[in-house]
């Protein structure tokens, strides 16, 4: 599923959803889990983390690659690394990322995939014995590339288990779009929109650390509206 507006014509077959949001929001959110945040609240709009951020909780907003005024941390996977975060709660608000989280809501499962969980969350899919969906987040209900190589990085590998017979065309695609990028997601994103737009921001750092695979071993799962991490290792 290329974008959340597609997710109406997908959600009745699958019980699994992995959303991915690479840049950056699934991203930031793994790298959280794994410095030590307890749980995060993904909330679809401004208003309803600004809310929350009068009730006193840690809260986070993106809007177009940018914090918001008046928040003090946005989606930077790099925000999450501070000491403050270790053992809290906080919540968040991002451009796509908590937009499609917020459509797959009431899917069995959801799960949050990114490069930087591939290879567990992989694994961990491999074993459920269920039907499986990608949701890419895009860009603004539109198509983007780095959500589409992840999620064909992740049917790739359900693929070649040999367990996965029924696949969808827009899988195949996906997967092949990977195998084109695997190599060098960096150059291979080079003249994509978002990658421009962060990088006009200042942001490639972030880029960079989004792109690189397997820095971390979460598996964040939607539990009664909050995101927590159900890894043991
Ligand atoms: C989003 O949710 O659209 C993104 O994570 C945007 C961003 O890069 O901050």
């Amino acid at each position: 599923c290329y974008t959340p507006g597609e997710y109406a014509y997908f959600k009745d077959e699958f019980e699994i959803v992995v959303v991915i949001d690479v840049l950056r929001a699934t991203s930031a959110i793994c790298a959280a889990f794994d410095n030590g945040i307890a749980s995060i609240i993904p909330v679809p709009t401004v208003e309803e983390a600004w809310e929350y951020k009068q009730k006193g909780f840690l809260a986070g907003a993106e809007r177009k690659g940018q914090i918001v005024e008046g928040f003090d941390f946005g989606n930077s996977p790099f925000s999450y690394m501070k000491e403050e975060f270790k053992g809290q709660e906080v919540v968040l608000t991002t451009t796509n990322g908590t937009k499609s989280l917020d459509v797959a809501k009431d899917a069995e499962i959801v799960v949050v995939g990114s490069f930087l969980n591939l290879n567990h969350l992989n694994q961990w899919l491999a074993k459920q014995d269920k039907n499986i969906l990608c949701l890419c987040s895009g860009w603004q209900d539109k198509f983007n590339l780095e959500d589409t190589i992840c999620a064909g990085a992740i049917c790739d590998h359900l693929i070649n288990t040999g367990n996965f017979t029924s696949v969808e065309d827009s899988s195949i695609a996906a997967k092949y779009l990977y195998l084109s990028a695997k190599d060098n997601y960096l150059g291979f994103l080079k003249s994509s929109s978002h990658r421009r737009r962060l990088k006009n921001l200042n942001l490639n750092e972030d880029i960079k650390y989004c792109l690189t695979p397997n820095q971390t071993n979460v598996i964040p799962i939607l539990r009664n509206g909050k995101l927590v991490n159900i890894s043991e290792n």
